[in-house]
């Protein structure tokens, strides 16, 4: 390692000095374990970024992909296209999203596909005859991926303080309540209280200027924050009632996370618009898809028939090997029933983390399908990390003892790889009531 130059590498999201100093490099991974420079393996509990739904380094993807390079490396998407993207749309269409939201435009990530989203939403009002509808509304702490559209509607203040102006958008607040703390999946209060902000932001800026309302269904980054139940039946009727389009950005929670293909199915509401990413390639090759109901699709096509009826696209749209990775991955997710895997494990795994309930520094222990978080009171910890917080210092010394969870702010996040079985939840959660006992 004493061998790798670390100087011209700018890290994304990573404080590049204090990396520098110790550098975590990772050299392996295989199914739930990563291995690191120095030999050790580390349990992941975060699937990756959220992706690596079916697991490390799988096989079949890996094979797909080597036939998919050797046979047609690149297709121009621009006025052709190639089978395998025909095959994707429809497999998502039929396996991922909600009945009605049947057609697909493929990006490369999570941050163009909620730009996507964005471009389309207002493009359909102009479709429509409607070209004041340009406004959004999101969400304080909400995480849309980092180009400039997602800053716009972005929640979380150090993803948009330095970048100054961007869209007309105003923010609902989050729905972490203090009165779900310790809930086990969806809490029971405040749907109505949090739903009629969104009625007050339409009396105020009039739904004749509104094109959509963006939400992750459930937040990821701001902290694995969960919708009381009922929260998103009102939003889409509300959305309904106004006219007004409602995207789910479900780049963590589609895919399988919740038991299903999206939250979209779990939950049994329908938005117009769905942003992915991440578990659609299971994170092996970069790429995402913006699933799109047909009715808003159809309101494009009209107009020249020569003409693009979206001027929008990206060199690696529908690229042929993204689309190999991503129809391997979904056989994955199919023939093991990963989704149902999924559903089936949520209860051991809400099990696992509200062990830790009772712990003197938790303030907050919650859970929804694979994913859990838990808040600690803010501050740095008696025996924690010199200038880390307590979430943190926990977090290091989980690390430490071969576990990897992720820490923003005063929370712990953890999303692990579909495939995980109870003796690695029970690995976790040991290691997890260790380290917060450890650093107080
Ligand atoms: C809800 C949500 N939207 C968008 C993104 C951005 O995805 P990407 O990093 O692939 O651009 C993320 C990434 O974590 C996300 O969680």
């Amino acid at each position: 390692m004493s061998t790798i130059n670390t100087e011209h590498y700018w890290l994304p999201f990573t404080p590049n000095r204090a990396f520098k100093k110790n550098p975590k490099i990772y050299t392996k991974a295989q199914g739930m374990t990563m291995t690191l420079a120095d030999g050790r393996e580390i349990l992941d509990a975060t699937a990756g970024l959220w992706c690596t739904n079916a697991g490390h380094s799988r096989p079949e993807i890996a094979e797909a992909v080597h036939k998919q390079l050797l046979e047609m490396d690149y297709a121009n998407p621009f006025g052709f296209a190639h089978e395998k993207a025909f095959e994707l749309a429809t497999r998502l269409s039929e396996e991922i999203a909600p009945a009605g939201v049947n057609r697909v435009f493929f990006t490369n990530s999570g941050s163009e596909s909620v730009d996507t989203a964005l471009k389309i939403a207002r493009a359909y009002w102009r479709k429509r005859g409607q070209g004041g509808k340009t406004r959004f509304i999101a969400r304080q702490k909400a995480y849309h991926g980092v180009n400039m559209g997602g800053v716009s509607v972005a929640g979380l203040t150090p993803n948009r303080a330095v970048f100054g102006q961007g869209l007309e958008v105003s923010h609902l607040s989050h729905t972490r309540l203090e009165e779900n703390a310790f809930s086990r999946g969806q809490g029971e209060h405040g749907a109505d209280k949090l739903a009629y902000e969104l009625e007050q932001q339409i009396a105020m800026y009039d739904a004749s200027n509104i094109a959509a309302v963006i939400i992750e269904p459930m937040a990821g980054a701001g902290g694995v924050i969960i919708p009381p139940k009922g929260y998103l039946e009102k939003v889409r009727q509300i959305c309904n009632d106004n006219d007004i389009l409602l995207i789910f950005d479900e780049v963590i929670t589609a895919y399988g996370r919740l038991g299903d293909g999206s939250a979209a199915r779990v939950t049994g509401v329908t938005p117009d618009i769905i942003t992915t990413a991440k578990g659609l390639t299971n994170g092996a090759v970069p790429m995402g898809a913006v699933l799109v109901s047909q009715d808003v699709h159809d309101a494009f096509m009209q107009g020249p028939e020569n003409a693009p009826e979206f001027f929008h696209g990206y060199t690696y749209s529908s690229h042929p090997v993204a689309c190999a990775a991503a129809l391997a991955t979904l056989d994955i997710y199919k023939n093991e029933q990963l989704f149902q895997r999924a559903g089936e494990m949520a209860k051991p795994w809400e099990d696992g983390i509200h062990r830790l309930d009772d712990s003197e520094f938790t303030t907050d222990v919650r859970n929804w399908g694979l994913v859990g978080a838990i808040d600690f009171k803010s501050g740095p910890a008696a025996n924690g990390i010199d200038g880390l917080t307590r979430a943190q210092s926990v977090a290091a010394k989980a690390l430490e003892k071969g576990i990897t969870v992720r820490a923003a702010g005063d929370t712990i996040m953890m999303s692990p790889p579909l495939i995980i079985e109870q003796s690695h939840i029970d690995q976790i959660f040991d290691a997890l009531q260790e380290a917060i006992n450890e650093v107080q």
